[in-house]
């Protein structure tokens, strides 16, 4: 049976990974030369799947690699943790090799061997250590892609994706004890991806904080939309599949080209047509509504929780747009009340990552989620 080729809510590679291949080409050479980039963009866009790409082709190159998701990291400790764990396993691959270098590069952590359900040796270090400690040992972390850089004679790159979330720590003191540390280290280049780009810019443009103009800012954006709808069409037709003049067009229109969503659309569209091999125009609509229907439950808790006010400038962006939300005649029409209250509402709703601003303009982060307050709620 051939395989629905529509990938989305994982990271897709190779042949699934349409294009980027100018900011591939950017971030390679810039990170080869041991820079600092700061790599933003709202969620959905292509972020760790561009970085998973552009880290294997590094490795490939012969460089050090590692990849860390801040989401997976709630704690500092557990950051350090599975730093430690990482920059240990990327030099060696033999049991006793890591356990050696890691006494050796983390003198002050002690490894574990655990053995995983499935019966494989994990190794791993312990932080539950007292917070006083703590700091003492992130040190040690933070310096070891250095150390091993050095020892070994080979570049490393490091990838912290989301990292917008180390502001959940220690804010003041962990970044401080990055800069102080990123800014020596000659053979390391750094890569930090964020989705909350208010709070990545306030990061890195503000005098204040410790990561001002600590790096270049890279903010991606979508993929050219003749380019992604070659992509999309060429995934139907080697598949067998002929698809109406105008439906690519369409879709990229209703997911105002975000990758996540044109993809998800298009596996259901793909399932839809499995007999008939024939995507017709007509069928958008109702394959939209069943994926819409699909997120309902998740929808209806999310809109639950907002109070009334939040959920009418909602609703009002949902159906006229987010360009002059603040304009008098917009607040009058939607029934918006004071224009105070607009703006508690619109800063509330950016915080919670439900809006977003782009050019002057404030839209959804979800267009799914926009589609469902239009067709549901209006
Ligand atoms: N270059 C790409 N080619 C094809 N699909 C992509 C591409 N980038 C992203 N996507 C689609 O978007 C989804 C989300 O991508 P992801 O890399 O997780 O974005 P982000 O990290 O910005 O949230 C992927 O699962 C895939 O469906
Ligand atoms: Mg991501």
């Amino acid at each position: 049976m051939i395989k629905n080729p529509f990938i989305y809510g994982e990271v897709v590679r190779g042949e699934d990974f349409a294009d980027r291949e100018r900011e591939m080409a950017e971030l390679t050479r810039d990170l080869k030369q041991g820079e600092r980039v700061f790599l933003v963009s709202p969620r959905r866009y292509g972020k760790t799947s561009l970085i998973i790409n552009i880290l294997m082709k590094l490795r490939e190159d012969g460089l050090y690699t590692v990849y860390l998701d801040l989401y997976k990291t709630p704690s500092f400790a557990q950051f350090l943790e599975l730093y430690a764990q990482e920059i240990a396993k990327v030099a060696e691959t033999k049991l006793e090799s890591i356990i050696h270098l890691i006494k050796e590069l983390l003198p002050g952590l002690r490894p574990k061997i655990e053995v995983t359900p499935n019966g494989k040796p994990n190794i791993s270090v312990d932080f539950r250590v007292p917070d006083r400690d703590l700091f003492q040992l992130a040190n040690e972390v933070i310096e070891a892609p250095q150390k091993l850089s050095i020892k070994k004679g080979k570049g490393f790159v490091i990838a912290f994706d989301e990292f917008q979330e180390i502001q959940n720590f220690n804010k003041e003191t962990v970044e401080k004890l990055m800069r102080a540390s990123f800014q020596h280290h000659s053979n390391v280049a750094y890569l930090f991806a964020g989705s909350k780009k208010h709070l990545v810019y306030s990061m890195i443009s503000d005098r204040s904080r410790a990561f001002y103009k600590m790096g270049k800012l890279m903010p991606l954006s979508k993929i050219p939309r003749s380019i992604f709808a070659s992509f999309l069409e060429q995934k139907f037709s080697e598949t067998g599949y002929t698809v109406e003049k105008g439906l690519i067009n369409a879709v990229l229109d209703v997911t105002e080209d975000y990758p996540y969503n044109a993809q998800l659309l298009c596996h259901k569209l793909w399932d839809w047509c499995v007999d008939s091999k024939k995507v017709h125009r007509e069928l958008l609509d109702p394959v939209l509504n069943q994926v819409l229907a699909e997120e309902t439950p998740l929808y209806i808790a999310l809109w639950d929780s907002l109070p009334l006010h939040q959920r009418r400038t909602l609703q009002a962006i949902a159906s006229q747009g987010g360009g002059n939300i603040f304009s008098h005649s917009f607040i009058e029409e939607n029934n918006l009340g004071a224009y105070a209250s607009v703006q508690t509402s619109i800063r509330l709703l950016v915080k919670k990552g439900i809006l977003d601003k782009e050019n002057n303009t404030y839209v959804f982060t979800d267009v799914f989620f926009k589609e469902w307050v239009k067709r549901k709620m209006s």
